[in-house]
């Protein structure tokens, strides 16, 4: 884990309310896994905000962070733009187990649970079929970025406004009764994340989920982010933040 100050070398927008951020970090990056995330400092606020690794790039040294604009941390860090230096910490948490010989797998993300799930893409590639979730065609993002990596990419949204009208489960359905999948990984609202679980496990395929809890310090300290998990003797309570945020589904308690 490194904390620093990190030079942002590119800043844009995916939607009206959705921004992206690369930043360049080489030491991070080199030590960055699919999955994890970053705790950043945003101006005026004593907790850091929590945000996945969209895309590491090793050899570039950095990191790209994708987010929505949602209080006044995100509010504060949608505005910041190339040549400005962020207060990062990271990179934090267990990232998604991916396997050399597992290549042929489904992601399946659902409005901003889709940003950590390219990393995925980026590694499978062609291997990688992925479904992606939006409430319309206004709250859309990284669906070129996926289309230049993966597979097959099959877009919902909620009112048809784009890609195919539905949830994700409906496509997530279809694909894992045609084909044999060695993994699906999955990042999104919780209902979604319990439906897919349920659909891979009674396909008895491999199924590792991102959790998103409200978090404080980010490295296992201060008990706010408390997940429940099935383990060999019953059950315990995990930190989302250290233990997680990637589970495997069938670990998780609902
Ligand atoms: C592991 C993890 C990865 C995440 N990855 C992304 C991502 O890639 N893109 C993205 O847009 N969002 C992501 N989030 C959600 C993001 O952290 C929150 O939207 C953000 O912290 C809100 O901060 P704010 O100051 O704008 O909002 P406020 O509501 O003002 O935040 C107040 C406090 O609540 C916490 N908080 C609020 N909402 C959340 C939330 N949903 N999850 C965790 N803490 C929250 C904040 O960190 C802060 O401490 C992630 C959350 C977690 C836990
Ligand atoms: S956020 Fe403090 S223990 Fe997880």
């Amino acid at each position: 884990m490194i904390q620093g100050i990190f030079p942002v070398v590119k800043a844009g927008t995916q939607n009206d309310n959705c921004f992206e951020i690369t930043f360049k970090a080489p030491d991070m990056a080199k030590e960055a896994k699919v999955g994890q995330f970053v705790h950043i400092l945003c101006d005026g606020k004593t907790l850091r905000r929590p945000i996945s690794i969209c895309r590491i790039d090793k050899a570039e040294g950095t990191l790209r962070i994708v987010f929505e604009k949602r209080g006044e941390g995100t509010a504060w860090l949608s505005k910041c733009k190339e040549g400005d230096e962020l207060d990062i910490l990271g990179p934090l948490g267990n990232g998604f187990p991916l396997c050399d010989t597992n290549k042929n797998v489904l992601v399946v993300g659902g409005g901003i649970g889709v940003p950590p799930l390219l990393g995925i893409a980026d590694f499978a590639a062609d291997g990688c079929d992925a479904v992606l979730g939006f409430r319309d065609r206004d709250h859309l993002c990284l669906i070129d970025d996926f289309k230049s990596v993966a597979g097959n990419v099959f877009v919902m949204t909620d009112d048809g406004s784009f890609g195919e009208k539905g949830f994700v489960t409906e496509r997530v359905r279809a694909l894992v009764s045609e084909k044999a999948y060695d993994a699906v990984y999955a990042c999104g609202p919780s209902p979604m994340l319990k439906a897919v679980s349920a659909l891979a496990a009674e396909k008895g395929i491999d199924c590792y989920i991102s959790l998103e809890e409200r978090m404080g310090c980010g490295i296992g300290a201060c008990l706010v982010c408390a997940c429940k998990i099935k383990t060999a003797d019953g059950e315990k309570y995990l930190h989302v933040c250290k233990d997680g945020p990637v589970f495997k589904a069938s670990e998780v308690i609902w």
